[in-house]
């Protein structure tokens, strides 16, 4: 079949990598992609957002299935739209209203309520409503967690020790600080434990697949420390997700997830994102995203033993049935390459060299470029993920620590120290 990949970063590098590696895929086009997607296949010049441009070219190029990498298209309504105007071509995401898991926090926290997921205690607060929820944040123990309930790049969620400076931030954000993100700000309780990321491919009708669990690392600092960033390293598996600890998963928020889906009526037909936190040893859901995490996906598809492709069509088509997905019992490893400057401004156009003295780990670019003399350079904060997989999570780590020594650019960055807090 024919497959177009919607995005442009580490994510859509492994979900590229995957992919192409089905003897099922004809062609796969990857919009607008970047500097490493060219090796699985063809870049195309698209902006997923363009939904006529991606009808145009779906068309035109005899396209039998779109992946959203990406949320933006999901929560702007691609699925809709396509499926009004091309109905034969398989779209594997949500409808826009699945998208509101991740398109709003409000709507996400109200789902999870309605049928008995587990997570943090909220109320949401309008603009006419911030002395309300001021109150509210004095009924709470800090630290406050404020999130904004529409889309922020990242940046929506404010976790604050001080009642006062809480409830400062409550007024701000509702007069305007995110834009219209923060029109609603949902205020909640502060749940204390390790966090991971449960990804699972639904067909919107009770079948589910879960993937390999992973971890991601969002600050830019060693130990989790300094800004939050779009996501510096990953690992699977996730050595406290244990099989008890993901029974849990299953039955408590898996299930009422793709059950509620369905009974609702919401079409959800692709990745569901879990966020969630360990809590003395019981799962909550911090959060949904509707697609794959970056750079959860660099280690994810390492570790994903079956052909992803036919999954994904039957997911789109509603029908799992008794497919499988195998898990690799191997250990997978991501480090994330950033710019210097990162996760604040950085440079771009750095030439990058040693990409091809790499031969124990997978290089799934993300931000990068080929030059007009044909040189891969750098064009973003995240460049380029190294990930390896081993029997243990170490070898792993230690591959992709290898390799990326081997790599340069001016001002290249990464932690040391990804894993470290799981092998303990
Ligand atoms: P979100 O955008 O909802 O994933 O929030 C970003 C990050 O904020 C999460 O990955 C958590 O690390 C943290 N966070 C969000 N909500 C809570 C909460 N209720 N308790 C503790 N940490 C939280
Ligand atoms: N790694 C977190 C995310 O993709 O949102």
């Amino acid at each position: 079949m024919n497959i177009l990949l919607l995005g442009s970063g580490g994510r859509e590098s492994a979900l590229a990598w995957k992919i192409s590696r089905s003897p099922l895929t004809e062609k796969l086009f990857i919009a607008p992609g970047n500097g490493g997607t060219g090796l699985y296949g063809t870049n195309v010049k698209l902006n997923p957002l363009d939904f006529e441009g991606v009808k145009k070219f779906a068309a035109d190029n005899a396209i039998d299935m779109i992946v959203v990498g990406n949320e933006d298209p999901l929560v702007a309504g691609i699925y809709d739209y396509m499926s009004a105007e091309l109905p034969q071509v398989l779209v594997v995401g949500p409808s826009k209203e699945g998208a509101r898991l991740e398109g709003s926090k409000d709507f996400a926290k109200n789902f999870m309520n309605r049928h008995g997921i587990p997570t943090a205690r909220h109320r949401s607060f309008s603009a006419a409503e911030a002395e309300q929820g001021c109150g509210f944040l004095a009924t709470l123990q800090a630290p406050y967690v404020l999130k904004a309930d529409g889309l922020a790049a990242g940046k929506g969620v404010l976790i604050i020790d001080d009642l006062k400076e809480a409830q400062d931030s409550l007024r701000e954000m509702l007069s305007g600080k995110f834009g219209s993100a923060s029109a609603t700000v949902v205020v909640e309780e502060f749940l204390s434990g390790i966090e991971c990321s449960v990804f699972v491919l639904t067909d919107g009708n009770d079948g589910y697949r879960v993937l390999p669990v992973a971890k991601d690392y969002k600050r830019i600092g060693e130990g989790d420390t300094g800004l939050n960033t779009g996501g510096m390293g990953a690992v699977s598996p996730v050595p406290f997700a244990d099989e008890v600890f993901m029974e849990k998963v299953r039955q408590r928020i898996i299930e009422p997830t793709v059950k509620g889906l369905a009974q609702e009526g919401i079409v959800y037909r692709g990745f569901i994102f879990l966020g969630l936190i360990n809590v003395g040893g019981e799962p909550m859901v911090i959060e949904y995203n509707v697609r794959m995490g970056d750079p959860e996906t660099e280690a994810v598809m390492l570790r994903i033993d079956s052909d992803l492709v036919p999954l994904m069509e039957a997911a789109a088509r509603g029908n799992l049935g008794d497919m499988e997905l195998l898990h690799s019992p191997l250990a997978a490893a991501t480090v994330m390459m950033v710019s210097g400057g990162y996760p604040g401004s950085y440079p771009k156009g750095k030439v990058m060299t040693g990409l091809d003295d790499v031969d124990e780990s997978t290089l799934f670019h993300a931000g990068t470029a080929i030059d007009a003399e044909g040189r891969t350079v750098t064009s973003g904060g995240r460049v380029i993920a190294v990930s390896s997989t081993a029997p243990t999570l170490a070898e792993a780590l230690e591959k992709s620590y290898r390799s990326a020594g081997k790599i340069h650019f001016d001002g290249a960055y990464y932690r040391r120290d990804i894993g470290r807090d799981v092998m303990k």
